[in-house]
């Protein structure tokens, strides 16, 4: 069976049409003080699901999936919630699937004082599960702050999925560290060079960037990153490359964040457009990564 969380219910649905698998139903309710509280559907009694939605009174006992992009704090708490109210129900084995994982960013303190808070959160999370599945997190290495088993997967090669014909394509990474990135996705759009611009960040908001050596005039260029949050560092690219006479400019990443209105920075910047998966279910999902999932859950390292 699939439990969703409160952002990945469309990625749940698709996952559990591609495995066969019960969604199970969920019922969200907030107290007065604001507090959030999630309950799986008990299957009978008022409030419950109809007939045609599966409950996991049916459902106990057996292994659980439960898919849930940590994108907030409500997100976070409510993702514990059911990982309790999955073990209460007597499931036996519990699968957490974090198509994206909030403050994998903060993956190491940056000063004194400061907490690893990508930390913090595995440690909380692998206390309810009995292994967890990343989609990729922004660093190979926060996989290793679960106490649990872990294991990522890479959904950048479907970024290729949506991108028109190009012209002389050149796939660009923002910084050397998505470098990766950019030629998995190139090689599965079959053609084209990659290269990366150096970036410098002065603070969660201010980033420089440095041209590359790479001619773009003329040439479509594909933007690749891991995240896009702000859009401040895939604006900037933007802008480096209009100025290069760049031909037509795409940005792809694996999770559209798209905080604060991002994308109509990134428009305004000269994007020609923005595809993302449903890792972070925004408009700009163009692409499921439920294949991806349902191919690693069916093939176990
Ligand atoms: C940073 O290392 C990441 O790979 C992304 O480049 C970054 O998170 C993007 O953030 P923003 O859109 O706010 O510039």
């Amino acid at each position: 069976m699939i439990v969703s969380g409160r952002a990945s219910q469309s990625l749940a649905a698709a996952l559990a049409a591609d495995l066969d698998e019960v969604l199970v139903s969920t019922k969200r309710t907030r107290f007065p003080d604001g507090e959030v509280r999630v309950d799986l559907d008990p299957g009978d009694g008022p409030g419950s699901a109809s007939d045609t939605e599966a409950s996991i009174g049916d459902n106990a006992q057996q292994r659980a999936l439960l898919v849930a992009a940590t994108t907030s704090a409500d997100a976070f708490v409510e993702l514990l919630q059911l990982q309790d109210a999955l073990r209460e129900a007597g499931v036996s084995e519990i699968t957490t699937i974090l198509p994206y994982m909030g403050y994998a960013r903060q993956d190491r303190a940056f000063e004194s004082g400061q907490p690893v808070s990508a930390r913090a959160m595995a440690r909380a999370i692998g206390i309810g599960t009995d292994r967890v599945l990343l989609v990729n997190p922004h660093e190979e290495s926060v996989a290793d702050f679960f106490d649990i088993p872990s294991r990522t997967i890479d959904a950048a090669p479907q970024l290729a999925e949506p991108l028109p014909d190009l012209n002389e394509p050149v796939f660009f990474a923002p910084d050397a560290g998505a470098i990766e990135l950019a030629e998995a996705v190139r090689g599965a759009y079959g053609a084209g060079t990659t290269d990366y611009f150096e970036k410098t960040r002065r603070s969660g908001e201010e980033i420089e960037i440095s041209p590359h050596e790479t001619d773009a005039e003329g040439r479509d260029v594909v933007l690749v990153d891991d995240i896009v949050a702000t859009g401040g560092t895939m604006a900037e690219t933007i802008a480096i490359l209009r100025q290069r006479d760049a031909a037509r400019v795409y940005g792809t990443c694996v999770h559209p964040v798209l905080a604060n209105g991002a994308y109509t920075r990134l428009v305004n910047a000269g994007v020609e457009a923005i595809y993302g998966t449903d890792t972070v279910e925004r408009p700009a999902s163009a692409v499921s990564v439920a294949p991806t999932i349902a191919e690693a859950l069916r093939n176990p390292k």
